[in-house]
């Protein structure tokens, strides 16, 4: 089964797959025991740098009005992740941990349902 909900699919492949590699990490990462949570963190930390560089890469294809702000909103939430990805690795796994359940999800869903399926809409008006 896909680990990306159908309501969170913007109907773009290469887009939806990126998700639900997201997804598959970040559901690994919610499981990830006290041990094996770095590495995890780590995973999805790298994965979504690769994810963000190519998701800005799309947009240079087209006129893509909302650039500056999406590719803000990458660069806060990629700083957020490593300054708490620093916590973890410090000794302060519990407030790691915390932000991964409290927070992370829901920015991804959100950021997916605000600013990438703003992004898909432009692409698809882009290719007729
Ligand atoms: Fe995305
Ligand atoms: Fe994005």
């Amino acid at each position: 089964m896909s680990p990306l909900p159908d309501n969170l699919k913007v109907g773009i492949d290469s887009i939806d797959q990126r998700h639900e590699e997201f997804y598959t990490l970040f559901e690994v990462l919610k499981k990830a025991g006290d041990g094996e949570f770095l590495e995890a963190f780590d995973a999805v930390i790298l994965h979504t740098q690769g994810h963000f560089s190519e998701e800005e890469a799309d947009m240079e294809k087209i006129v893509y009005p909302n650039k500056a702000e999406h590719i803000q909103e990458h660069k806060k939430a990629l700083e957020e992740m490593n300054y708490f990805r620093e916590k973890a690795s410090s000794g302060k796994l519990m407030f790691a941990k915390a932000y991964v359940k409290d927070r992370l999800g829901d920015w991804f869903r959100n950021h997916l349902l605000n600013m990438d399926s703003d992004l898909a809409r432009v692409i698809n008006k882009s290719s007729y």
